[in-house]
């Protein structure tokens, strides 16, 4: 579980560039979960995820991974994050080392390193034979790919994707968050899931947090988010299209997905 409480964080305290990222944030992320992190840009996303990961160090408030403060060590081996565009991080010369690169700082065996690598390149997709090719000979979407196996690859407890989809064409947006969510529920990983997308909001995550200029302005489930139109104004997010469809034809109920709507749409043919 990661426990967030009172944390309040201001880049270049004392400086004429003082900016304060966040305010007063608390929250939880239990076991399993898959937590959304939303808000308009400059809300202070990738500030709190960088302080959950212990990238940036705190100064006011605490936040506990399992019992353990972010200060300590230990929580390194907890925590995968994946970063915007983690693509542009690639170096290593095949798509198989760069996979390995993290594990082998782990100190892992050659067989568990290479076991490693196989499952994470099954999780995200990518098949095996692309292993000895170099990672600048493939595709947007598949360094993308890579790179999140790269993490993967270091079986992190906490999860941490930053619009782990920004960039990519529709299809390969799509096929990537099949997979990974599909793999990665499986395995019960939690992960909290940087999105400005509302309808991955809605199909992946069991609840959002929403922040507006570093304050927590909600957090409650997609469903509960979706019908409160003055927090979604104030934070600057739009419902799904769906969703917002279902409305303007004021059908009563509230569909977060195609499935959903088309369910509630044909009900009264349905009937007889
Ligand atoms: N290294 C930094 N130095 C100074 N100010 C920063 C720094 N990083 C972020 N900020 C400021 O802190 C605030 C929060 O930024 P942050 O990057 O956390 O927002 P975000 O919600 O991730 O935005 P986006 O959706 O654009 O990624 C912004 O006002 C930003 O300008
Ligand atoms: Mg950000």
């Amino acid at each position: 579980m990661i426990v967030v409480k009172d944390v309040s964080y201001t880049y270049m305290t004392g400086t004429p560039f003082e900016k304060t990222a966040l305010k007063n944030i608390s929250f939880d992320v239990a076991e399993g979960e898959v937590l959304a992190l939303a808000g308009h840009t400059g809300s202070g996303k990738s500030t709190l995820i960088q302080i959950i990961a212990g990238l940036i160090k705190l100064t006011r408030g605490t936040v506990e991974l399992d019992g353990l403060s972010v200060d300590d060590k230990k929580i390194r081996r907890l925590v995968g994050i994946v970063f915007q565009y983690p693509e542009h991080q690639l170096f290593e010369e095949t798509v198989e080392s760069d996979i390995a690169f993290g594990p082998k700082n782990f100190g892992l065996s050659d067989e568990e390193i290479s076991a490693r690598v196989d499952e994470a390149m099954r999780q995200v997709g990518l098949s095996d034979e692309l292993k000895k090719f170099s990672p600048f000979e493939l595709s947007g979407g598949q360094r993308r790919r890579v790179a999140l196996a790269g993490i993967l690859a270091l079986k992190p407890k906490y999860l941490i994707l930053d619009e782990p989809t920004a960039g990519l064409d529709p299809l390969a947006k799509e096929n990537l968050l099949k997979e990974i969510f599909g793999a990665i529920k499986k395995s019960g990983v939690t992960i909290i899931l940087v999105s400005h997308n509302m309808e991955d909001i809605a199909r992946f995550a069991n609840r959002v947090v929403v922040l507006a200029q570093g304050e927590i302005l909600f957090v409650g489930t997609p469903r509960e988010l979706f019908a409160r139109e003055k927090i979604l104004a104030r934070a600057g997010l739009e419902p799904p299209p769906i969703t917002q469809l279902l409305r303007t034809l004021n059908l009563n109920e509230q569909a977060l997905t195609l499935d959903e709507a088309e369910k509630i749409i044909l009900k009264p043919w349905r009937k007889n």
